[in-house]
């Protein structure tokens, strides 16, 4: 693991962005996966403004995003599909089509996770996945288990989580209770990982999740054995 510490959430984000711009500027056509929550936000502007000011082109780049509310319209300003648009999307020259989350509203969870799981391999896997991580160690809604999640998963949020995203809600019983999220096995495929990770109160799962034993009580821990991954902290 490529461990870098930055001053700030600001340096964190330039960082991040670089190192996600510098992957764009080497492989136009990269296939990128994406994150909600807070944390990315700041890279999600510095890419904005890379690509306003320094002209990089996204018009190639095909994205994943980790994962999306089940149950909830993309009209909705808590889907991640309207999150990703106001962030990033709506400001950068990515074409529409080759913009993908799992569809919160489809019929069959089941089979959208099927089908999210193919459309990732036939894309030729993600070149870079940007990866937040949460209180309790998931990543995407990987959420602590007994076992690793392999593929893309129609899954049940945990209390913690209700509780951290509860704060996007006027009332915690409108917060989404489950998700489609890809799964660890289909995070642990991607060329290459950069996770970002900011804020005192991240310092006891980062230190789990980096250095502790590799557990699926941590789903981000079992990023150790993966071959290529840089974690940006900015944690003091
Ligand atoms: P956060 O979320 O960046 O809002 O803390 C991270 C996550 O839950 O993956």
């Amino acid at each position: 693991m490529n461990v870098i510490y930055a001053k700030n959430y600001q340096e964190l984000s330039e960082k991040a962005a670089l190192l996600i711009g510098g992957q764009v500027i080497r492989k136009p056509d990269s296939v990128l996966g994406f994150a909600t929550g807070s944390t990315p936000i700041g890279t999600y502007q510095e890419l904005v403004r890379l690509h306003r000011e320094s002209g990089l082109d996204f018009s190639r780049t095909v994205t994943f995003n980790l994962d999306e509310y089940f149950d909830c319209p993309i009209s909705d300003t808590n889907s991640y599909h309207y999150f990703m648009h106001d962030h990033l999307f709506n400001h950068i020259n990515i074409k529409k089509e080759s913009v993908h989350l799992p569809d919160g509203m489809a019929k069959d969870a089941q089979a959208e996770c099927e089908r999210y799981e193919k459309m990732i391999a036939e894309a030729g896997g993600v070149d870079l996945q940007l990866l937040g991580i949460g209180h309790n160690g998931h990543i995407g809604f990987n959420e602590p288990d007994d076992h690793f999640v392999l593929n893309t998963q129609h899954i049940t949020l945990t209390d913690s989580t209700i509780n951290a995203n509860s704060r996007f809600y006027k009332n915690r019983e409108d917060v989404p209770k489950t998700a489609l999220s890809m799964g660890i096995g289909t995070i642990m495929k991607a060329k290459q990982i950069l996770m970002v990770i900011s804020g005192t109160d991240k310092k006891v799962i980062a230190e789990k999740a980096l250095f502790g034993p590799v557990t699926p009580q941590v789903p981000a821990s079992i990023l150790q054995f993966h071959q290529n991954v840089t974690v940006i902290l900015a944690i003091d």
